[in-house]
């Protein structure tokens, strides 16, 4: 059977045309975050600029180390105490106008998280408090911010269970430690869209799922997006994961956002040879022939930034100019924006490539496992 991954069109096919995106309902302008240590300040997001439009899906990806947590952090004002923004502004547009997400306090910050920006945790699976079931897990996110009679919070707790495909009589009354790694994945999406927030932040939401769990996950946020047309951030190593969820990709390296664009663009027509060298990491699993590439060197110390282009020494097309000037980001098309001093010749040389067949090879093998495997766990 043919896979619906496989399909070069699938990954175009459900996307946010550009012209159908009407206004931003969040603005992030020349954001900043740093980290205070002792040994100093860890700039971990540096000059983070880009709209995020109603209903799309913008992912996130880049090395460990990249800032992606730390942005999604920021966005959602849950950042650790160690870390402060340093410059920037985060604007949320609402019909009664924009607001400066930054300028927030107390009632109207706990309104904004949760309300209207939501955010599910790297590695959250394993953050349920393990001495309260969901049920009052669910109540307890609920009555730190509305006062709704438990009848009403049980009705949408249960309705929203069902949405991602769990039982709710059996989960509801269930320990986390009773239910499986993918169930608790589950449980957090439902429970992070309780108060019917406009974003979703997603951060690595498959991570550490085996791959049938990774699929049935994928296919829960994909409905709930349709039928409540949520826009989420997501971050995630998982390209493939990209291809298919994303209508637009950010790549961050050393903490900058170097590229950015519609989906087919960033696969397709790349423009920065860090997205590329991400793109060429990924391993095909049907049909290739080609040569999986790692990317030389390791990501640079964040006190320590190397001059000019963060990364000229990683950089095969790197010349004299990009050890010293700084690299600006510029427009490449109308939708599609980059950090390279080079990316007119890059794109001619080598932007194209071997993706299509790496993502898509990569991805129809999963889809042809979990339908092998038969139903999603
Ligand atoms: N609490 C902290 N104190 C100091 N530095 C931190 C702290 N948390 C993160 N950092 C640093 O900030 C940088 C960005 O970290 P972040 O967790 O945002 O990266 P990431 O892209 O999410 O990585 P991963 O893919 O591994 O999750 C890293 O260099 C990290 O070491
Ligand atoms: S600016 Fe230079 S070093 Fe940086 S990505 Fe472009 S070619 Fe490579
Ligand atoms: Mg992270």
């Amino acid at each position: 059977m043919a896979s619906e991954r496989t399909v070069g069109a699938k990954i175009a096919s459900t996307k946010v045309p550009s012209r159908d995106r009407g206004e931003p309902i969040l603005s992030v302008k020349d954001l900043w975050i740093e980290y205070v240590t002792s040994r100093g300040p860890v700039e971990a997001v540096r000059g983070a600029t880009f709209d995020l439009y109603k209903g799309e899906s913008l992912a996130l990806i880049g090395e460990s180390g990249s800032g992606k947590t730390t942005l999604g952090l920021g966005l959602v004002r849950l950042l650790p105490r160690a870390a402060r923004v340093s410059r920037g502004r985060i604007l949320r547009m609402r019909p009664e106008g924009p607001f400066d997400v930054l300028a927030l306090q107390n009632d109207r910050l706990r309104r904004y998280r949760w309300e209207e920006c939501a955010m599910v945790f790297q590695g959250a699976q394993n953050s349920l408090n393990p001495v309260l079931t969901v049920r009052d897990q669910f109540f307890d996110t609920f009555r730190a911010h509305r006062r709704e009679r438990s009848r009403e919070i049980e009705e949408r707790a249960a309705e929203l269970l069902r949405m991602v495909q769990l039982e709710p009589e059996r989960v509801l009354r269930s320990y986390p430690h009773e239910l499986s790694g993918g169930m608790r994945q589950r449980v957090l999406i439902a429970m992070s869209l309780l108060l019917q927030p406009e974003i979703l932040i997603l951060d690595e939401p498959t991570t550490a799922l085996d791959i049938l769990t990774q699929r049935a996950i994928i296919d829960v946020l994909r409905r709930l997006k349709e039928k409540l047309g949520f826009a989420t951030i997501f971050v995630s190593h998982d390209l493939s994961l990209a291809a298919e969820l994303a209508d637009r990709v950010a790549t961050m390296y050393a903490g900058r956002i170097v590229e950015l664009g519609p989906v087919e663009d960033i696969f397709y027509r790349t423009a920065h040879p860090y997205t590329r060298a991400l793109l060429d990491a990924v391993p095909t699993v049907v049909g290739g022939e080609e040569r999986l590439t790692s990317i030389p060197g390791s990501p640079p110390d964040l006190r320590n930034l190397p001059s000019g282009c963060a990364f000229h020494p990683r950089c095969s097309f790197a010349i004299a100019a990009c050890r010293t000037e700084y690299v600006p980001m510029e427009p490449v098309s109308e939708e599609q924006e980059v950090a390279c001093l080079r990316w007119r010749e890059f794109r001619q040389l080598a932007g194209a490539g071997r993706t299509r067949g790496n993502l898509e090879g990569r991805a129809g093998a999963d889809t042809a496992r979990a339908n092998a495997d038969g139903a999603a766990t």
